[in-house]
């Protein structure tokens, strides 16, 4: 066995003869902890990381399910996470709403890697940074009525209705060069029902058979439908393929990886996966550079030098300090993923306390992103955490915004780019203001951190 698969006794072993449960965290009485959970999911499992330790059992409602967190559990998901963990029955879940049995995401192993492979360059970085172009005037073109004569100004905005539709925008056209137009509202109902039904648990099962759901639903996959056609037919060869052209090389193969409906399935993938995702993040960072205007300040300055010259390229993106530590920031503290669901498929012992095969664990990945150990005056909004020679997030297992071990985020390169270009686009055409100066945003956990469909702001546009 490779050394670094070698347990380390003190974090983890495969012996669990004689070694006792995780604490149980005291709640109330049939709720549990149902109630803290449901108002500050994160903050709670910050909590009783400080009063436990690494690994404690949480009881809410009918719901049973042991936490570990802590860099130790970072690493050990990164070390040894598929021989113990799999979240393959959630998201198998998940995938039957897609109308197939599995989805990369849920599977394990073998499969699961070589899916990767198949995915791996169309999520790529390199989906966007020769697209700078078409990604911002797809920002344009979504904020025309901001731009109008006529509005009244300032206007008010619901902030995340319009990310979700720019980020949603942006990915459909980079990733599969169809635009989701008017599909954006299913596309966003579909996966807040899918998700906190079937992977969260948060929301009951009866929402699959709502009528409103089911029409989504099938919208959703007449758009994967569209795409895949229109790609088929199309006689346009594109210089560098994109993921859809990937996918379609694949099934003309004599063994394809993937079925025709496995095929449909990954092509609405580009769709949802910046949904809840980047556009909470861009929520969430604009918030917290209104929270914060010397920061602003710094950024806008920064931005209208990066436009100075016309259409930025991604060196020019590259050397923005201070709108690249704010974006590392917000992914701190607004960790919008911020753990995973797993089942233990084997016994194992974790920091002293059995997890037996079959149990509900959660990875809750970001807890060291609050601890003062890794990040100084962890409640403070600071962008120079992130370069030399402070670089607090290079700490093993401290920084975790894309999750950890077999299935971190495939497209983390591609959702950095995509944040600070879409940001930087509108902090260079827009002046925001918070409604009220002392305006504090209420995050929901629903299924991923968000900042809720309440958070509206004050836009006009920047006179220079
Ligand atoms: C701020 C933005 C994003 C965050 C915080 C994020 C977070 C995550 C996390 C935590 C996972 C792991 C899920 C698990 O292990 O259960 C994941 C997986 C994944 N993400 Fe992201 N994501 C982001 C943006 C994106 C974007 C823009 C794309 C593609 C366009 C993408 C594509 C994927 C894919 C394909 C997987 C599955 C990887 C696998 O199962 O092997 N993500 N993401």
């Amino acid at each position: 066995m490779p050394d670094n698969l070698m347990p380390d006794k003190l974090v983890w072993s495969r012996e669990v003869a004689n070694v006792p449960l995780p604490p149980l965290v005291k709640g109330l009485p049939i709720l549990g902890s149902g109630l803290e959970l449901a108002s500050d999911q994160i903050g709670f499992f910050v909590k009783q990381y400080h009063e436990f330790g690494a690994i404690f059992r949480v009881q809410a409602l009918d719901r049973k399910f042991t936490v570990i967190a802590g860099t130790e559990a970072n690493q050990f998901v990164n070390q040894v996470g598929t021989e113990f963990l799999s979240g393959r029955d959630f998201w198998q879940e998940f995938a039957k709403e897609l109308g197939v049995k599995d989805l990369l995401v849920s599977l394990d192993g073998d499969r699961h890697q070589q899916q990767r492979r198949l995915l791996q360059s169309g999520y790529s970085r390199n989906a966007i940074v020769h697209k700078f172009l078409e990604t911002i005037q797809l920002i344009s073109d979504l904020t025309t009525d901001l731009r109008s004569p006529d509005l009244r100004s300032p206007f008010r905005l619901q902030v995340l209705p319009l990310f979700q539709k720019i980020v949603c925008e942006q990915l459909g056209m980079l990733l599969a060069d169809c635009s989701p137009s008017d599909y954006c509202d299913d596309l966003v109902k579909f996966l807040n029902i899918a998700l906190t039904v079937t992977v969260t648990q948060q929301s009951p099962a009866f929402l699959l058979w709502k009528p409103s759901y089911k029409r989504s639903r099938q919208r959703v996959l007449e758009l994967a439908r569209t795409v895949i056609a229109k790609h088929r037919h199309s006689q346009v060869k594109h210089e560098k393929p994109n993921l859809i052209d990937d996918l379609i090389a694949d099934s003309q193969k004599v063994h394809p990886q993937l079925s025709e409906a496995e095929l449909i399935a990954a092509a609405i993938g580009p769709y949802l996966a910046g949904i809840d995702t980047v556009a909470n993040t861009c929520a969430f960072m604009l918030y917290a550079l209104l929270k914060a205007p010397e920061v602003m300040a710094k950024v806008q300055q920064e931005v209208d030098l990066l436009f100075v010259n016309g259409i930025p390229n991604a060196e020019g993106l590259r050397e923005m300090r201070a709108l690249h530590g704010t974006a590392m920031e917000t992914l701190r503290m607004y960790p919008v993923a911020f753990a995973l669901q797993r089942y233990a498929i084997a016994d194992f012992a974790f920091k002293g306390c059995r997890v037996n095969a079959g149990t509900h664990v959660i990875v809750a990945t970001t807890v060291p992103h609050f601890l003062p150990q890794f990040f100084p005056n962890p409640d403070c909004f600071d962008i120079d955490r992130f370069h030399p020679p402070r670089n607090e997030h290079k700490q093993n297992g401290a920084f975790a915004p894309y999750g950890v071990g077999a299935h971190l985020c495939l497209g983390s390169g591609l959702a950095e780019v995509q944040i600070m270009l879409t940001m930087a686009t509108l902090l260079h055409q827009f002046e925001f203001a918070l409604e009220s100066p002392n305006y504090k945003v209420q995050p929901v956990s629903n299924p991923v951190l968000s900042t809720g469909t309440k958070f509206y702001v004050h836009v006009q546009k920047r006179k220079f």
